[in-house]
């Protein structure tokens, strides 16, 4: 990959955050990944359970992941409740068109897997339009695998969403 930078987002200041987002929603719109508006955003950065990924070349933002940590928990013999993360789910990923095909996806779903594995996941699992022949086909080199198909899961346009997961071997 050529030189960028690739680092976890930790919330600062709400002026870089709302630059942030700004840079994060020209990315979107490149991509037509799925509408998020800036509120969406600021909601998803200020939960516990939300990481985000980014990728800077130079000062520019040119690519972003963001990852959901699932809650889950389980009684122990003293009746007392463990909370632990078992699994990720992958909300947003995009790379900036002009940057794509340069290992910049690859590496951010490393980095955004490391996080998640820091955190204890065994799993982590992602939504995808089954017309994003791209996305599929990155995820399928990035060890993901097919492993249900939600029907007329998307709007606009209305179409089937395949849940793809990658082993937990690998996460
Ligand atoms: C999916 C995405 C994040 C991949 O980013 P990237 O930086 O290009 O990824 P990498 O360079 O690490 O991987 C490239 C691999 O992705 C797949 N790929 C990328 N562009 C492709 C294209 N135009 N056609 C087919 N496969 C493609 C191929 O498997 C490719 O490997 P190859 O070059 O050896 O054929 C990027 O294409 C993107 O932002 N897409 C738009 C947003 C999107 O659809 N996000 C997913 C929503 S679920």
């Amino acid at each position: 990959m050529f030189p960028a930078h690739i680092f976890e987002y930790q919330l600062l200041d709400s002026c870089l955050l709302s630059n942030l987002i700004a840079e994060i929603i020209k990315i979107q719109e490149k991509c037509d990944l799925s509408i998020w508006t800036a509120d969406n955003y600021r909601d998803e950065f200020i939960r516990n359970d939300s990481k985000q990924i980014i990728v800077l070349n130079k000062k520019n933002i040119i690519g972003f992941a963001i990852m959901r940590l699932i809650i889950s928990y389980k009684t122990n013999a003293y009746d007392s409740t463990e909370l632990f993360f078992n699994e990720a789910e992958i909300l947003q990923i995009a790379v900036d068109p002009a940057f794509q095909r340069r290992g910049v996806g690859k590496n951010l779903l490393k980095k955004i897997i490391e996080v998640g594995v820091s955190f204890g996941i065994k799993a982590i699992w992602l939504e995808v339009r089954v017309s994003n022949h791209k996305a599929i086909n990155f995820y399928r080199k990035n060890n993901f695998y097919h492993i249900y198909t939600r029907t007329n899961y998307y709007r606009n346009p209305s179409e089937n969403a395949w849940i793809m997961q990658r082993n937990s071997e690998k996460c």
